[in-house]
């Protein structure tokens, strides 16, 4: 999605908002511009395509500035040009925006503006911003934003540079996400703290309609009222370099092979090896809570929504409690059955995912307590919630989620034991062989990342493969939707995935000779029924890959290539599995000569509706 970054201070400020452009490039963009004051004026560049076109634009003629706002911008009003790249500028080029979003009344405000003769020169929302400043400018920035922001409606993080106030750069935040960088002589703004981590480390998260006025040497935060507020500043404690590439051809791998890491760090300090209960610090729901809870909903898009299934799994299982998962897109516009006996847990890898955020807002107006599942601190859903759980992967570049996804899991295995405890349907024992089987996981994701060849070898016999199927039943059915998510994602190949059992209802109809199709058998009790589908496939021709747990070499003859996951319960089994269909999507992708880290058509964080 779109990124922002804003300078002033002592630095060439191109080489600033390039680096920190350079950071948010994982969001996923289609152009990027930049603004820096320079000898008396704004000078704004800005180009469609690659951040690489503007930095050489720039190397080929530099600009001198110490101050400066910069954008890559990935198009939902209007496509994809020069003219509709960040930052906008009012007719004299005295006012430069950029701008994450969407200004929902821009069309009545262009009706308004043009009729008062203002001419538009791009198709997107945000260029009414910059003339909109200019006709409320009247000699104080700050003031004309306040008047601008009572009339604009939707969601916004802004940077705003003027040429006759040329020592500051303006933000403002409403509902996507906009961070102070604090330095010495030198100050930042960012949508996301990579952009300003080779600079310094304290931050301020900004809170909704403040505005931040930054100079080179001062931060100065109004609140809505206009009231000074004292900055709370975090300090970041992950380095930079955890958001490099860290010798790794691709970021995806990097973080495929992070994950003993990372869920391990999940689990650190809330499961204990000794200890035969869960602690959620940041969760404070209580029995009694349970009891009046009438419903869970878990609310999610994409590969948290998967993450979500999972959850809804383990949580009725251990818990009892009625569980719905939903996708946030659909949850929003069904005017669900949600009050105050409903518990929402909204899983978010980025915290700042539109339909996400917007469905937690609609379960919490209707009196829902809302807990967050999200890897992102003080990001937008973990600070709207009630109760948070952070996945604490660390920063996830790739678009493609991987040690995100592992670690919701992780959190989905910690949540419902918690809850599952607390409501006695999940005694000692059962706890206690649970846990044990989580504290072996780290080890067995390692052996599986370790014994990866036969994956890339089987990548690249079929990597010309233009459906590929995946099955399974219970657990494996989900893991086989996010394998399939993964798989269609970076590689582009068309994939679906199917409960097992539904074969026969329609899907079966496409399986011809040779169709590659992946099922997946790491559930004992359902061992036998996947079993029968795979025979119902294979005799319609499909050529299939099986993976199953040791001990159930059983199958061999039956499939036509079979990959040995290691022996695990059968409840903790879909995060070895799911590993295996990530390292075999990146193998593909990379077979086919993909762009791993940043497939076509998506963003890391999706923002916008
Ligand atoms: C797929 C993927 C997406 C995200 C989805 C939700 O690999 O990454 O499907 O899972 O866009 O994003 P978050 O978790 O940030 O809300």
């Amino acid at each position: 999605m779109c990124g922002i970054v804003g300078y002033i201070g002592y630095r060439q400020s191109t080489d600033v908002l390039l680096h920190g452009l350079s950071k948010l490039e994982y969001r996923g963009y289609d152009s990027a511009g930049l603004a820096v004051y320079h000898q008396g004026s704004i000078t704004v560049r800005k180009f469609k395509g690659r951040l690489q076109t503007l930095t050489q634009d720039i190397a080929n003629s530099p600009i001198e500035a110490t101050v400066g706002i910069g954008h890559t911008r990935w198009a939902t009003h209007g496509e994809p040009s020069d003219a509709n790249s960040h930052p906008h500028a009012n007719h004299h080029a005295t006012i430069a925006v950029v701008h994450n979003g969407i200004i929902e009344n821009y069309l009545e405000l262009r009706e308004m503006l043009m009729k008062e003769g203002y001419r538009f020169t791009s198709q997107t929302d945000s260029e009414v911003l910059a003339h909109l400043l200019d006709k409320l400018y009247e000699g104080n920035l700050v003031v004309a934003v306040r008047k601008m922001l009572k009339i604009i409606k939707g969601s916004y993080a802004l940077a705003i540079l003027c040429e006759k106030e040329p020592d500051k750069i303006v933000g403002v935040r409403k509902n996507s996400p906009l961070i102070v960088g604090l330095g010495e002589s030198e100050n930042f703004l960012a949508s996301d703290i990579p952009a300003i981590l080779n600079y310094t480390r304290n931050v301020y998260l900004m809170e909704n309609d403040e505005i931040v006025i930054c100079t080179q040497d001062n931060v100065t935060i109004l609140d809505e009222n206009d009231l000074e507020k004292q900055p709370d500043i975090f300090k970041v404690n992950w380095d930079a370099q955890d958001a490099e590439k860290g010798g790794y051809e691709h970021f995806m791998l990097k973080e495929i092979h992070e994950q003993p890491e990372s869920i391990r760090k999940t689990m650190l300090s809330r499961i204990f090896e000794e200890k035969d209960y869960v602690v959620l610090d940041d969760v404070k729901i209580t029995k009694e809570d349970l009891d009046r809870f009438q419903k869970v909903y878990i609310v999610a898009c994409g590969t948290a929504y998967h993450a979500g299934l999972v959850g809804k799994y383990l949580i009725e299982k251990y818990a009892r409690i009625p569980v719905e998962c939903d996708i946030a897109s659909e949850f929003r516009y069904r005017n669900p059955l949600v009050d105050k006996c409903t518990l929402c847990i909204v899983i978010s890898q980025s915290g700042e995912t539109a339909d996400s955020l917007a469905a937690l807002e609609l379960a919490k107006a209707q009196s829902a307590r809302v807990l967050a599942v999200t890897n992102v601190q003080g990001s937008s859903i973990a600070r709207a919630a009630h109760d948070v759980i952070y996945t604490w992967a660390g920063p996830e570049i790739a678009v493609a989620s991987t040690k995100a996804y592992t670690t919701q899991l992780l959190c989905m295995y910690a949540l419902s034991m918690h809850f599952g405890l607390l409501t006695q349907h999940l005694s000692k024992q059962q706890y206690a062989a649970l846990r044990d089987e989580l504290f072996d996981l780290p080890r067995l994701v390692q052996q599986v990342i370790a014994t990866d060849e036969g994956l890339h070898a089987l990548a690249k016999r079929r990597k010309n493969a233009e459906d590929i199927y995946f099955i399974g039943r219970g657990l494996d059915y989900y893991v086989s939707l996010e394998g399939s998510l993964k798989l269609k994602e970076i590689s582009y190949i068309h994939s679906e995935a199917a409960a097992a059992g539904e074969l026969k209802h329609g899907p079966i109809a496409l399986i011809d000779q040779g169709t590659l199709v992946i099922a997946l058998l790491t559930q004992d009790e359902l061992f036998n029924k996947t079993l029968s589908n795979i025979k119902e496939v294979k005799s319609r021709g499909a050529y299939v890959v099986a993976f199953c747990k040791e001990n159930a070499e059983i199958i061999r003859k039956e499939v036509d290539e079979l990959f040995v996951i290691p022996k695990a319960a059968d409840d903790v089994a879909p995060v070895l599995a799911v590993i295996c269909l990530q390292l075999l999507s990146y193998y593909f992708a990379c077979e086919r000569g993909c762009d791993v880290d940043k497939p076509r058509n998506l963003a890391k964080s999706v923002t916008v509706e």
